[in-house]
């Protein structure tokens, strides 16, 4: 089957004063239609720089980024892109946040209204609508940026660390969040994150091991758990067990000899 997403050769280098500095090093990697990949690499790895590529907001110094097998050229309403930093427009509502991106695409109004109040449900900020993202939390902002993406409704969400600003408690319901939606739905997720438990906890089949210096593909370990993620699957002896091989890719890359 073609993949959703496929990185081939993709290698990324600034030219420095002096010097040329290999970012991503001939990364190939594929994402299959409606996986949920997660990617996991020490700071400075390439992560974000891989993911800007399939949102198309970078472009490769060399190879190439195909999304349904046609050269990705910018970005697109097919592609969803989350970034860490919840970029809201703070003299908008949460509503008027969510309908943003179906205005852009001419989306008529009473459409745009419906499918914006459905992803403001689902993300669990009906009660919140008409609030302006000053007076929410960063838990909830961050819903509010999910809910714009979801409103959308593209086939591929691009996540870069969505959570990794938030306190431990908001971070696991939202990752239990995103897997409801996803198993209802079953988008194609390219998940980024430095944290190995979800990491783990969030792919459905594999999660990638980045390494830096040259930024590369380190290892793909394979993830063979049931659904639903409950606590119990969390605290299984096969979740310990792949958490800690991502951990010791993660964090003993020079020890390690899984090659991807
Ligand atoms: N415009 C640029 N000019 C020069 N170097 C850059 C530029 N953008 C990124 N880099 C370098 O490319 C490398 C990869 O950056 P990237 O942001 O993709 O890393 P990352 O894995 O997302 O890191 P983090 O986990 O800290 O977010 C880094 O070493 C960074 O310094
Ligand atoms: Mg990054």
């Amino acid at each position: 089957m073609t993949p959703k997403i496929s990185f081939r050769d993709v290698v990324k280098t600034y030219e420095l004063k002096d010097t040329t500095f290999t970012a991503l090093d001939h990364v190939s990697l594929d994402v299959a239609d409606r996986e949920f990949l997660t990617v996991v690499g020490p700071s400075g790895c390439g992560k974000s720089t891989l993911l800007s590529m399939a949102a198309g907001l970078l472009e490769p110094s060399a190879g190439q980024v195909l999304v349904d097998d046609a050269p990705v050229t910018g970005p697109g309403p097919d592609r969803g892109v989350i970034f860490q930093q919840y970029a809201l427009f703070p003299w908008l509502t949460v509503r008027h946040n969510v309908e943003f991106g179906l205005r852009i695409a001419s989306t008529p109004a009473p459409e745009r209204r419906e499918r914006a109040e459905r992803a403001i449900e689902l993300v669990g900020l009906g009660d919140f609508a008409d609030a302006l993202p000053k007076t929410l939390s960063g838990g909830m902002k961050q819903r509010c940026a999910i809910a714009r993406a979801y409103a959308v409704n593209p086939q591929v969400m691009l996540m870069d660390e969505p959570f990794g600003a938030l306190d431990a408690l908001t971070r696991v319901q939202l990752q239990d969040q995103l897997l409801t939606t996803w198993s209802q739905e079953q988008r194609t997720v390219m998940f980024i994150t430095h944290d190995v438990d979800e990491a783990v906890c969030l792919a459905s089949r594999r999660v990638v091991v980045m390494a830096a210096r040259p930024g590369r593909v380190h290892a793909v370990i394979d993830v063979d758990l049931p659904y639903p993620r409950t606590e119990d699957v969390r605290l299984s002896p096969e979740f310990t067990r792949i958490r800690n091989e991502v951990w010791h890719a993660v964090y003993h890359q020079n020890l390690t000899t899984t090659a991807a």
